[in-house]
């Protein structure tokens, strides 16, 4: 029992600690056979550190982003008020409702991020028809493509069926769709496709917009990261989104140019 005193003291120095400290623990005069322990612990209490400094980060990213939207906003307000005619007033009430669907937007994309983070909600795990969820997604675009004269389509619907969240692919897949909606200029085209490869599957978005300058091609998976000089609105929070969710099914997310276009593929390693 002497030889335990050393780790009493170090159970209560621990205990008496408040959330945020998270400083090694010294095992400077623990038993050796502790000291395994005491190395895991504080690997975590490191784990723990960076997890921390993220999130205060991103909280802080995140009110700064918001305030850009709603600072507008009170702008769009103050004109608004002063308009002297019906005309003006109508016009200043347009752009009004355009900045309120801005920061709506962007609380909406943070909120799903929220739902996305490892560990912040149990996943569903459903079998899910990946080539029907395609054809749904591209489904509900079909206004949106039809009014940008964009030729959306579904190419290869391949029989696909993983285990999953549905409604958290189908938010993957979403983003991925209107990416290239958004950003493929009025004419372009957009084609889905669902394909069975090595036992695995593969969803290919592929679109003949602009692509991405290959320097930008990591940084855009960045939150709030909009390659610079994009003309349309985003909250630079949808590939993000895209990686949590492909993240948490074991599938990985790649890019790459075609140019003219970019081709992103989401891969579902060989496990159907
Ligand atoms: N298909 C694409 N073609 C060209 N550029 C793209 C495409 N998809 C994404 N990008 C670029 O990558 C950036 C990040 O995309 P992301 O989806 O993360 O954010 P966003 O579209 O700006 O905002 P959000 O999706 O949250 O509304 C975009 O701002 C755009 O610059
Ligand atoms: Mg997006």
């Amino acid at each position: 029992t002497q030889g335990l005193s050393p780790v009493r003291r170090v159970a209560r120095e621990v205990e008496a600690r408040d959330a945020a400290a998270l400083a090694p623990i010294s095992d400077a005069d623990l038993p050796e056979e502790i000291t395994p322990l005491t190395h895991a612990l504080n690997k975590l209490l490191k784990r723990l550190g960076h997890a921390l400094g993220a999130q205060r980060a991103f909280i802080a990213d995140a009110a700064h982003e918001l305030r850009t939207p709603l600072t507008a906003l009170k702008l769009q307000i103050q004109l608004a008020k002063r308009a002297g005619s019906e005309e003006e007033r109508k016009m200043a009430f347009a752009e009004l409702e355009q900045g309120f669907d801005r920061a709506m937007h962007m609380v909406q994309q943070l909120l799903t991020l929220a739902r996305q983070e490892p560990g912040a909600s149990p996943q569903k795990r459903e079998n899910v028809d990946l080539a029907a969820l395609a054809q749904q997604v591209a489904g509900t675009l079909a206004s949106v493509a039809h009014d940008k004269r964009i030729d959306l389509g579904v190419s290869r619907a391949d029989p696909v069926t993983l285990e999953g969240d549905p409604d958290a692919l189908r938010v993957m897949l979403e983003n991925v769709v209107e990416n290239a909606m958004r950003y493929t200029p009025e004419g372009g085209a957009v084609d889905v496709a669902v394909k069975t490869v090595n036992g695995g599957a593969l969803v290919q978005v592929a679109d003949n917009g602009p692509g991405i300058p290959a320097g930008e091609l990591e940084r855009v998976f960045d939150r709030f990261y909009r390659v610079p000089g994009t003309a349309v609105q985003g909250s630079g929070l949808g590939l993000s989104i895209v990686r949590e969710i492909a993240d948490a099914h074991g599938a990985e997310v790649k890019l790459a140019n075609t140019a003219p276009g970019l081709k992103v593929e989401i891969i579902f390693p060989g496990k159907l």
